[in-house]
């Protein structure tokens, strides 16, 4: 998508051919600044503080990590040693396991003069797929928005709401959730979206915000209380999240909040979709509450809060007691039963394991 007029991925090979850039996402709203990664720890390192975040970019990171580790070393032992160290970066987003394994599956068969050509070639066709799928998940969301948008008053907008960053820069480009926004947007239907501000590390307001207001997509940043009045008062036509990790089953895992989202779309009667790429399925698994690893991550994200000052100085100020104890699980998970479809590149599907499995039945398999 564009940032001032200019075309961006999220993350790309720089033009030195074998070194990769990503937009730093702990500096944005306030600072556009390009992170440089140069080997393995540095895209693990990228993961684990979040410089690069969301569930199919950090798949793709972790691609461009193998590349950039079989540049350093081509041998088994480093294989297995990059594919060790990138997947302990951050434990729920099965994209993250998903890339590793693809890249190991191609690269471990391979004499290992081989191995940095092909993880090079690989870990392009990965980020160019996730913009590919996405375009797609956009095509198949859109249809859904004109239906809701056809029912409307002539010039009325179709307010949607969304949890956290599932835009283009929790992806490669176009986003999950968004890429339906941006299309509707772009053909000319009015929306509006409702930005989850999404504590502790403000992912909606800093970053949903940051992307809507590039492309020109009105919105309006909300505490993440206010979802349940909006609903009460049928100020939101439907809602779109991202997740990290869809079950066999259809449960769907994704930032700390949307289980309530989704508890208050059910009791408001409106629809709740969620939008994944493939490579988010994780058909080893039915059980969500259970079975899906969720992050816990420091106290200091949710004692502390950082901001620019009025004189343009980035701080960052503490805003619980000193002493008292915080927790901070980073997501929940959402019974299948609570979410209206799956938007996937294949159609949106029923949150089923028979409607996921018919309509990815290479992932399905040995499931
Ligand atoms: O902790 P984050 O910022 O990586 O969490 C991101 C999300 O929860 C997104 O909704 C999810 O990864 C889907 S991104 C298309």
């Amino acid at each position: 998508m564009k940032v001032d007029g200019r075309h961006f991925r999220s993350i790309w090979l720089a033009e030195d051919g074998w070194s990769v850039d990503a937009i730093d996402q702990r500096r944005l709203p306030h600072e556009f600044v390009i992170a440089h990664l140069t080997g393995a720890s540095d895209a693990t390192e990228a993961i684990r503080s979040m410089l690069v975040r969301g569930a199919p970019l950090i798949g793709a990171t972790a691609a461009y990590g193998m590349a950039l580790a079989m540049r350093e070393d081509a041998s088994d032992a480093a294989l297995d040693h990059a594919y060790t160290m990138l997947l302990a970066a951050r434990p729920t987003a099965i994209n993250l396991k998903w890339a590793l394994d693809e890249m190991v599956r191609l690269l471990r068969p391979l004499p290992p003069s081989e191995r940095m050509a092909a993880a090079y070639r690989r870990a392009i066709e990965i980020a160019d797929e996730d913009v590919a799928i996405n375009q797609g998940i956009g095509r198949n969301g859109l249809t859904l928005i004109e239906q809701i948008a056809s029912t409307k008053p002539p010039g009325e907008a179709v307010n949607i709401l969304t949890h956290c960053n599932a835009g283009w820069l929790a992806t490669v480009d176009w986003g999950t959730a968004t890429a339906p926004i941006y299309m509707a947007h772009d053909r000319g239907i009015r929306v509006h979206v409702w930005v989850d501000e999404t504590r502790p590390r403000n992912q909606g307001a800093s970053l949903t915000a940051w992307e809507l207001g590039h492309h020109g997509v009105p919105h309006t940043v909300i505490p993440d209380n206010t979802g349940g009045h909006l609903m009460q008062h049928r100020m939101v036509d439907l809602a779109i999240v991202g997740t990290d990790r869809v079950t066999a089953g259809g449960d769907v895992c994704n930032k700390i909040g949307t289980y309530l989202k989704a508890l208050a779309a059910y009791d408001n009667g409106v629809p709740f979709y969620v939008a994944l790429p493939s490579p988010t399925i994780d058909f080893s698994i039915d059980d969500g509450l259970r079975e899906i690893p969720i992050e816990q991550r420091g106290a200091e994200e949710v004692a502390t809060m950082t901001g620019r000052t009025a004189d343009g100085r980035i701080e960052t100020v503490r805003v619980v007691p000193d002493g008292s104890p915080v927790a901070n699980y980073a997501f929940d998970v959402t019974p299948a039963r609570l979410v209206t479809g799956l938007i996937t590149e294949r159609g949106v599907l029923r949150a089923e394991r028979a409607a996921l499995a018919s309509a990815f039945p290479e992932r399905s398999a040995g499931h």
